[in-house]
């Protein structure tokens, strides 16, 4: 099979754990007798000093002819420190999942038997915690105008639209992943207080009967907060709105425990992105120390879900699997162990690949 990447490595660390995660890549090509052709482009910080436009015309071209983006991170201190700056890194972010209509982001929520004692959460309440958050990602608060400040500065407002186009796509995307795994779907809005939660759950009740198979469960976002902590075990697939879904998916991360571990993948109108769910992490930027895994095993959901790879995305999975039982780990979860840099955990799985 013939598979053609946009690689979009970013700021930070992105470019150190993008690296890995491309060779993990061409390794699988090779032992699977794929063709891997890639090219790479500018996205945030480094894409406005260099072009002045945190996502490029030229990068958005190549993602849209490419059939996966392979996405590291973006963002960067002297941005986050400057909340006056006119462009901004996270708006290339913004533009490219408006833009390649990237409307769902899927986030895997697991644990590895070598974290388990990791978590802040007792080993009981999170061993065998395994499900899945499916955050509208193009919608919402984040998108809606207006949005700004009075002119004497004082005063600021946000606008959170949803159309009943856009909850009913990715009600339906969430439905499917449901019938794919234990048939159990959790809507969490907050429809007591806020309008736009009241149509999604109005459209959810409507929809729900073409899925009769699968259990509806309502949750409101603040008992979704509480009891994913709580009973991790009792979600299966989780569907929520973007800003939400950008919340409760950073504590489900701590499930894990390590924000260094987790995979996600971006779909939509256009080509899919698959990234870790982590920031660019500036201060470990250029020290060969960040968690590559993250990142591998987003090139993991790539082979599965842009490319119907199944057997290439387990092989990466049973690899990264691999290497931490070896102990073979970053910092970040070596737990008093030995710490190996980002390079040589990339290099043990590769190898492990080429066995
Ligand atoms: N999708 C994205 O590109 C994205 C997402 C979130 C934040 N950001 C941006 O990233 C920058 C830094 O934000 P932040 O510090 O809030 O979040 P972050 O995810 O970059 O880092 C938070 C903490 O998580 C840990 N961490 C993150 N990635 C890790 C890795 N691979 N290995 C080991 N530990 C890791 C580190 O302890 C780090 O201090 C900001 O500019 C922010 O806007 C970008």
């Amino acid at each position: 099979m013939k598979l053609n990447i946009a690689v979009l490595p970013g700021d930070g660390i992105g470019p150190e754990i993008v690296a890995q995660a491309l060779e993990v890549s061409k390794t699988i090509c090779e032992k699977f007798g794929h063709e891997l052709t890639y090219q790479e482009a500018l996205v945030g910080a480094i894409a406005i000093e260099k072009v002045g436009n945190p996502y490029p015309q030229e990068t958005h071209d190549l993602c849209m002819q490419s059939d996966a983006v392979l996405f590291g991170a973006i963002g960067h201190p002297k941005f986050d420190n400057n909340p006056s700056a006119k462009v901004r890194p996270e708006q290339g972010l913004l533009k490219m999942r408006k833009d390649l209509g990237l409307y769902a982001n899927i986030r895997p929520v697991m644990t590895f038997p070598q974290l388990l004692d990791k978590s802040p959460l007792r080993r009981d309440l999170v061993e065998g915690a395994d499900f899945m958050c499916i955050r509208e990602l193009t919608g919402g608060m984040y998108f809606g105008r207006p949005q700004g400040r009075s002119e004497d500065g004082n005063t600021a407002y946000d606008t959170c639209v949803y159309t009943r186009e856009e909850i009913e796509r990715i009600l339906h995307l969430a439905y499917k992943y449901a019938g794919q795994r234990r048939k159990k779907l959790t809507v969490v809005d907050k429809a007591n207080v806020i309008a736009t939660s009241r149509l999604w759950r109005q459209i959810a009740q409507e929809i729900a009967p073409q899925y009769p198979d699968i259990e509806t469960e309502f949750m409101f976002v603040d008992n979704a907060a509480m009891r994913i902590i709580q009973y991790p075990k009792s979600f299966d697939v989780l569907v929520t709105e973007n800003l939400f879904g950008d919340i409760l998916t950073d504590e489900a991360s701590v499930i894990t425990g390590s924000l260094g571990m987790l995979p996600s993948a971006s779909v939509g109108i256009h080509t899919s992105v698959f990234e870790p769910i982590h920031g660019s992490y500036p201060q470990a930027a250029g020290m060969d120390i960040a968690n590559p895994l993250a990142t591998i095993l987003s090139a993991a959901l790539m082979f599965e879900y842009a490319f119907g790879l199944m057997d290439e995305g387990k092989a990466i999975r049973d690899a990264v699997t691999a290497s931490m039982e070896a102990g073979v780990v970053t910092e970040d979860i070596a737990n008093g162990g030995k710490a190996y840099k980002t390079s040589e955990v990339g290099k043990w799985i590769v190898d492990y690949l080429k066995k």
